[in-house]
């Protein structure tokens, strides 16, 4: 579905991403962990064509993407096939109520059921009440999920995910990785949420200053110290543990 080889990505002279490659087949979930600034947004941004590296090759569904392919019949069904969630996802609103933000990409795209696209995301979502307000009136963690309809009334082929479960609480966490699962589609998931991790993907690429310091199998990842700590993701700091105060390296929501 998806092969990338080599990316390299500058920004303001730094190198963000530095050679970057990987592979995904059809079907494949795959959860994308680093530290802070490790370059998941912007290898999420390159995978959806907002922008474009400086060197190395980016190939979908066999068709070659850059900047010049990137012509208004490539995006539209390009952009089809691939969503992204952004991080910051209340840049996904600016319409006058939900509904229309849910509709606006399939109506744009020229989907013929748009209405039934609408209804099915938002009642997968919750917000089958809620078609009728603007975005900005709702909750935080509604907004996220407002946020998750608007691409899942795509069903694309690929999901982009970054950090989708920021702003949800146990419920929507939980129903979000129940929808996930069920549907047998690709997606890449970025996340700091190292216990939901491998539900998220059984395939994890982690990320250290713009480069893939692992790439396999999330459970395998999180069970070796030696991985966890060469990506940042381990820390020590004092911490009371048995009425004992202790200093060892250790994840926060994992062990
Ligand atoms: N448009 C930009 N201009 C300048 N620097 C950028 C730009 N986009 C990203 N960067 C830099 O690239 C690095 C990687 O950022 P990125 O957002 O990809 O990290 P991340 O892994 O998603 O981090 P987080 O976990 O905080 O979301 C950061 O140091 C950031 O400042
Ligand atoms: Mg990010």
């Amino acid at each position: 579905m998806l092969k990338i080889e080599n990316l390299v990505f500058e920004r303001d002279g730094k190198k963000v991403l530095d050679g970057v490659s990987f592979h995904i087949q059809k079907g494949e979930k795959v959860v994308l962990l680093g530290l802070n600034g490790s370059g998941k947004t912007s290898l999420l941004k390159i995978l959806n064509g907002l922008y474009f590296t400086n060197s190395g090759d980016f190939c979908f569904e066999g068709e070659i993407v850059t900047k010049k392919s990137f012509t208004k019949q490539f995006e539209t069904a390009f952009r089809q096939k691939c969503s992204l969630l952004f991080q910051n996802y209340e840049a996904m609103f600016f319409c006058k109520n939900i509904y229309e933000d849910i509709a606006f990409s399939p109506s744009r795209f020229g989907l013929l059921d748009v209405k039934e696209r609408v209804f099915h995301a938002a009642n997968m979502l919750g917000l089958e009440n809620r078609l009728d307000e603007f975005a900005f009136t709702l909750s935080g963690g509604e907004k996220q999920r407002a946020a998750l309809a608007c691409i899942f009334a795509l069903s694309p082929d690929l999901l982009l995910l970054d950090e989708p479960t920021s702003a949800l609480d146990p419920y929507w966490t939980a129903r979000l990785v129940e929808i996930l699962e069920a549907s047998n589609g690709c997606s890449v998931t970025a996340t700091h949420n190292l216990s939901l991790a491998a539900e998220l993907g059984e395939r994890a690429i982690v990320m250290r200053d713009g480069k893939i310091v692992f790439d396999g199998k999330t459970a395998e990842f999180l069970n070796d110290k030696a991985l966890m700590a060469n990506a940042g993701l381990l820390h020590s700091h004092k911490h009371h543990h048995d009425g004992e105060l202790h200093e060892h390296l250790h994840a926060h929501d994992w062990n």
